[in-house]
């Protein structure tokens, strides 16, 4: 038996000031498009915004149901809807934020589990690592693969090989 560790290395911005220009407006559009979310249930507003590779930023937001497990979160409304309009546009980077109580929430918001699979996938297909940008009002966390949100995901290829 041996035992084995794994470290994840992510970024931590203490403002979007410390961010490219381009990240700036990626938060910014996830921020404005918490004000659409549907969340009449939690009332935690979720706002994602994807980059694609050619330049185009596609928002989405929670989307919630009566029937709880029906509804959706911002990260795969926005994915999906990219990946409909767009699905030959590598997905570059994907930003998410929360409003709730009035304000968005000071310490970054992660990706649910299914949502970090979601974005495993994409990055399979394109065959490119994305750059998942956390925001808080407080601080703004950053990893280069959605792979480190996942370690000891299930790996396609195992299909193929037997
Ligand atoms: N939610 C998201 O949209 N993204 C996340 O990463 C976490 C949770 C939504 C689901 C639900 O509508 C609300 O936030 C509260 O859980």
């Amino acid at each position: 038996m041996k035992e084995v560790e794994i470290s994840v290395k992510y970024f931590e911005y203490s403002g979007p000031e410390e961010l490219s220009s381009d990240y700036q407006l990626l938060v910014e559009k996830a921020k404005e498009a918490t004000q659409n979310a549907y969340a009449p249930y939690s009332k935690f507003r979720v706002g994602a915004a994807v980059l694609l590779e050619n330049g185009e930023i596609v928002v989405g937001t929670n989307q919630e149901n009566a029937a709880y497990p029906s509804g959706l979160c911002a990260e795969r409304v926005a994915i999906f809807y990219a990946n409909s309009k767009y699905p030959n546009q590598q997905v570059k980077a994907i930003a998410v934020t929360s409003f709730y109580n009035g304000k968005f929430n000071e310490t970054p918001v992660y990706p649910c589990g299914s949502c970090r699979q979601v974005l495993l996938e994409t990055e399979s297909r394109y065959n490119k690592p994305m750059d998942v940008i956390m925001y808080g009002s407080n601080s703004i966390q950053m990893v280069k693969s959605a792979k480190l949100l996942l370690p000891l995901s299930f790996d396609v290829d195992l299909k193929a090989k037997d």
